[in-house]
């Protein structure tokens, strides 16, 4: 009793020791952290220890495909501060997607993952769908050739559902993720994969209600925007995180839920401190240039100049702020 108690202090002194420390995101890349793995709620990396992934998302490829390429990636991560990317492949909206062009969505996601191999950083492969349960055989398809062509390089996280709008995770949801994770990792036996939780990425209670347990080295995502989701869905997060759900922000914003502004500061600083409270790893929506609140970029912005200072919006200068410290 005595002895577990002082190896409890011991590990509670460490700890306060050893926060996770934020830092540049830039510097911290797949050469220095290697393979990822997920360790009780925290991601780690080849030597086991916690690391932090900050980074950009695209938008939607079916909308600026023009941002698919190196030109950009390589702004992401030198003036963005990213040591993370996340291409947002479209399944199935009125302008097409992976369902009507598997061709053109294949070679668009493929362009990304090599640029992020190149630069050295990682990339989150976005399965970008609210209704994926309903296109089960394309979803395994793509991540079965993904996970064939890409599975043994380091850089490669998995996203298998964006948000689905369903609330009902053991029955639909759950299921789904299944099959999914069955076709990567009859490919890839180690890579993280992200699990899209209830109601658009907020439901962390149903998620941790009935985890998935005979897997490894799977997280569930967050996804938030300032403006929309505030503390009663951080007491959800927190909740689900205490007890013991491992946990990866794929997409946030500064502004509100349907991307318009205004940038809400102070709620997004409350959101900051909770992702730094448990070292969570955060991916800013979105590296795009349509005019509204959530776009990173100003209007008419092009790859080469993707992240420069003067390039950025209100929205885009706090992530990357954020990236950096
Ligand atoms: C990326 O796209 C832009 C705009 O189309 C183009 O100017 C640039 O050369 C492309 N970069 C690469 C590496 O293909
Ligand atoms: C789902 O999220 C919306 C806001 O995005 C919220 O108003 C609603 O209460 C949530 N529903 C449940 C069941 O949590
Ligand atoms: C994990 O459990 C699910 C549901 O019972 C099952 O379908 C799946 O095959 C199991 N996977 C492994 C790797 O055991």
């Amino acid at each position: 009793m005595k002895s577990s108690l002082v190896f409890g202090l011991f590990l509670v002194v460490i700890c306060w020791i050893h926060p996770v420390i934020s830092k540049d995101a830039l510097l911290e890349t797949v050469t220095k952290h290697g393979q990822l793995s997920v360790n009780g709620i925290h991601l780690v990396d080849k030597d086991g220890e916690k690391v932090q992934l900050k980074g950009m998302g695209l938008f939607w490829s079916i909308w600026m495909p023009y941002f698919y390429n190196k030109t950009t990636v390589d702004g992401i991560k030198n003036l963005c501060h990213s040591n993370v990317v996340r291409p947002m492949i479209a399944v199935d909206t009125q302008s097409g997607g992976y369902l009507t062009d598997p061709d053109a969505e294949n070679a668009l996601v493929d362009a990304v993952i090599e640029a992020a191999i190149a630069d050295d950083i990682y990339v989150l492969i976005d399965w970008q769908d609210f209704e994926a349960e309903n296109h089960l055989d394309a979803s395994i398809e793509f991540f079965d050739r993904l996970s064939k062509k890409y599975g043994s390089y380091p850089n490669i996280i998995y996203e298998t559902y964006n948000e689905p709008i369903t609330k009902d995770w053991s029955a639909v949801i759950k299921p789904y993720h299944e099959a999914v994770i069955a076709a990567i990792r009859a490919n890839d036996p180690d890579n993280v994969i992200i699990l899209g939780t209830p109601n658009y990425s907020t439901g962390l209670d149903l998620a941790v209600a009935d985890p998935i347990t005979n897997q490894s080295n799977i997280m569930y995502s967050l996804h938030f925007y300032a403006g929309t989701q505030q503390e009663p869905f951080r007491e959800i997060a927190r909740g689900a995180i205490k007890k013991g759900l491992p946990v990866f922000v794929t997409e946030y914003g500064t502004v509100n839920a349907d991307a318009s502004p205004p940038v809400n500061k102070e709620e997004m600083d409350l959101w900051y401190d909770l992702l730094e409270e448990y070292g969570l790893s955060y991916v800013n929506f979105a590296i795009s240039d349509k005019d509204e609140g959530a776009s990173a970029l100003i209007p008419g912005t092009t790859p080469e100049h993707v992240c420069e200072e003067e390039y950025l919006t209100e929205s885009g200068k706090i992530a990357v702020e954020h990236n950096k410290a």
